[in-house]
């Protein structure tokens, strides 16, 4: 979910649904803004997109403060009525909220016994409390009586219609910045949300809770005490989230590609034009004796490729885990374990909790992801960034290839400060790769073609491939299915016979990647199997391993680095899979990009 505020001398309506309209990529199953002035607060909500909302918005009602927020539901269905904001029984108190308050059930017990709650969600149950609360305290005592008692995540943002000149925000464990303007301040989940307006932004740590007015902000602790901090300048483009000329934000963010490539060549060379890292994180490389990679979703995928490469270059054993997965499922660590996260938002809230039982457990931990400043970079011991620029699409492109390119040069150097004898020089190949990344952004009406005689029918798609062509498959299957409600799945090429096979009919789209020489054999066995069961093979080779009939032929590249090339075709045939079926690419059903939510 995403939380915006303003609090100034314009009107705060479309600063707000501005705002929100950046903030979409955390979620849009519903929104609302919630406006104070002299006659007191107006709250408009609805289900469905920030354009819904801005529909039922009623211009004429003039507000200098104001809340928003976009959803993405997880206590109650997406409604009109559990849309934020929310509101006290009294009419007086206004909140939009963004976590999941875990005691919500008890201090509904505690404190709200006889008061009549109208939605489903936590949420309400905050606001009902300050309210309550507010009878015999200030707000601002009344607030931080309720947060004292809350368990669980939350970033806040709430007015009181009593008194305009100040909006109410905290935070724990969800992010949430504080914007400082001339005569004006603003809160957001995220810097982009208000770029446009400023470039000043205050962090906030957990369990504070921060007065924003109009000229000032003032921090405190749970205990009432004044915390002071300066603010930085967030490091972002306004034009870096516009789409320019692109239909969608996923096409505009796989063309970036090869100038990301590039980027990070350049961000990880020395003057002597040498790959280097930090020496602090090489020497946290160095004393590991084994790495846990943790990660969610697409992150996860570029964990798996990056696995091979620190095994195989620095010779260090790595374990790749589904961060939702490992804090129940935690292995057995070995004696000095390094942990690093890759998170393109470094916000997902499931990889969030494994790195604090990381820290409380006293193991060092490095965040790899393309947020300078994110809750996981600032809670990590070192940081890799990504360079990729913002990823605004819900399906990650750029990011992916970013990280499997940051991976490869961990490794790399890595294996230099070991002493190492190298077999290539990755700042070659990886040139090599940046072109061949451009050749297939040129193709793009090929892969339309093959999108279409392929997926243009199927309800279900498979992909397979074996060693690092498996990995870049499961990222394949991911997309398709994000996007386009396809169902389908990545498969190691020898699993398939063991049980999916199954699933084959007449027709049904097998996409088989055929990179890697050792296994070309093998993988073209297995691409036989299912032809012989009425599957229609689509297979996507690298040139000098092809084949007559290959669906397609990657321009070759060094075998290692083939995810950062395989990946595109199957990016370009998902997005067009998604376009010929209607669907809404940028912002596909039921998903959002951050999940701030475990
Ligand atoms: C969400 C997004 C995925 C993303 C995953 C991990 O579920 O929809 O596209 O891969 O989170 O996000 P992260 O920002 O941690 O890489």
């Amino acid at each position: 979910c995403g939380i915006v505020g303003y609090i100034g001398n314009q009107d705060s309506k479309e600063i707000l649904l501005k705002g929100l309209e950046k903030l979409e990529y955390r979620g849009y199953d519903s929104a609302g803004i919630a406006v104070v002035n002299e006659a007191g607060v107006q709250v408009f909500k609805e289900k469905g997109r920030i354009a819904d909302l801005r529909a039922i918005v009623d211009e004429k009602v003039l507000a200098n403060t104001g809340i928003g927020h976009t959803r993405w539901a997880t206590h109650g269905i997406p409604s009109q009525e559990n849309a934020h904001p929310h509101q006290s029984n009294s009419g007086r108190y206004t909140l939009v909220h963004n976590g999941v308050i875990e005691n919500y059930e008890q201090m509904k017990r505690e404190f709200l016994q006889g008061v009549e709650l109208k939605s489903e969600t936590d949420t309400e149950v905050i606001v009902q409390m300050i309210d309550q609360f507010a009878k015999e305290l200030s707000t601002e005592e009344a607030f931080r009586k309720t947060l004292q008692q809350l368990k669980g995540s939350y970033a806040l943002a709430l007015v009181d219609n009593e008194d305009k000149s100040t909006i109410y925000v905290a935070k724990n464990k969800s992010p949430l910045l504080v914007g400082l303007g001339e005569a004006f301040n603003v809160v957001a989940s995220d810097a982009m949300a208000m770029i446009q307006i400023t470039d000043q932004y205050v962090e906030l740590m957990d369990k504070e809770m921060v007065m924003v007015t109009k000229d000032g902000v003032t921090i405190k602790n749970l205990k009432g005490e004044k915390i002071e901090r300066a603010p930085y300048t967030a490091e972002l483009d306004a034009s870096d989230i516009e789409k320019g000329t692109y239909p969608h934000y996923m096409l505009k963010e796989i063309d970036e590609q090869p100038l990301v490539l590039r980027k990070i060549i350049q961000k990880y060379q020395n003057d002597q034009g040498e790959l280097a890292i930090d020496g602090e994180i090489l020497d946290a490389m160095n004393s590991a004796d084994r790495i846990y990679i943790i990660a969610a979703g697409t992150s996860y995928h570029a964990g798996l490729v990056g696995k091979q490469y620190i095994e195989k270059v620095a010779k260090v054993p790595v374990e790749v885990h589904i961060s939702s997965e490992f804090v129940y499922n935690t292995p057995l660590l070995s004696e000095k374990p390094l942990f690093i996260f890759i998170s393109q938002s470094g916000e997902t809230a499931d990889s969030r909790a494994v790195l604090v039982s990381v820290k409380e457990m006293g193991h060092p931990a490095l965040t790899i992801t393309n947020v300078p400043g994110s809750t996981l970079s600032r809670e990590a011991d070192y940081t890799l960034l990504l360079h990729a620029g913002p990823e605004i699409a819900v399906a990650s492109t750029k990011a992916y290839t970013a990280q499997v390119a940051v991976l490869a040069i961990l490794a790399e150097v890595t294996a230099i400060a070991k002493g190492r004898e190298l077999e290539f020089n990755l700042v070659q190949e990886l040139g090599i790769v940046a072109n061949a990344m451009e050749t297939l952004c040129d193709s793009k009406e090929t892969f339309e073609d093959i999108s279409r005689s392929f997926l243009s029918t199927t309800r279900n798609a498979f992909f397979i491939g074996r060693s690092i062509d498996y990995y870049v498959g499961l990222e394949g299957a991911l997309k398709l299915k994000e996007i386009s409600y396809i169902q389908a799945e990545g498969f190691a090429g020898g699993e398939l016979k063991h049980g999916t096979i199954a699933l084959i009919e007449d027709g049904t789209p097998i996409i088989a990647l055929a990179t890697q020489e050792g296994v070309n054999l093998s993988i073209r066995g297995n691409v036989k199997e299912v032809v012989a069961r009425g599957a229609n093979p689509c297979i996507i080779s690298m040139k000098g391993l092809d084949q007559d009939g290959d669906t397609f032929v990657l321009p070759e590249v060094h075998e290692m680095l083939s995810p950062l090339v395989s990946v595109i075709p199957l990016q370009l045939i998902s997005y067009y899979a998604a376009l010929h079926r209607d669907c809404d690419v940028d912002k596909p059903r039921n998903l959002a990009k951050s999940v701030t939510v475990e």
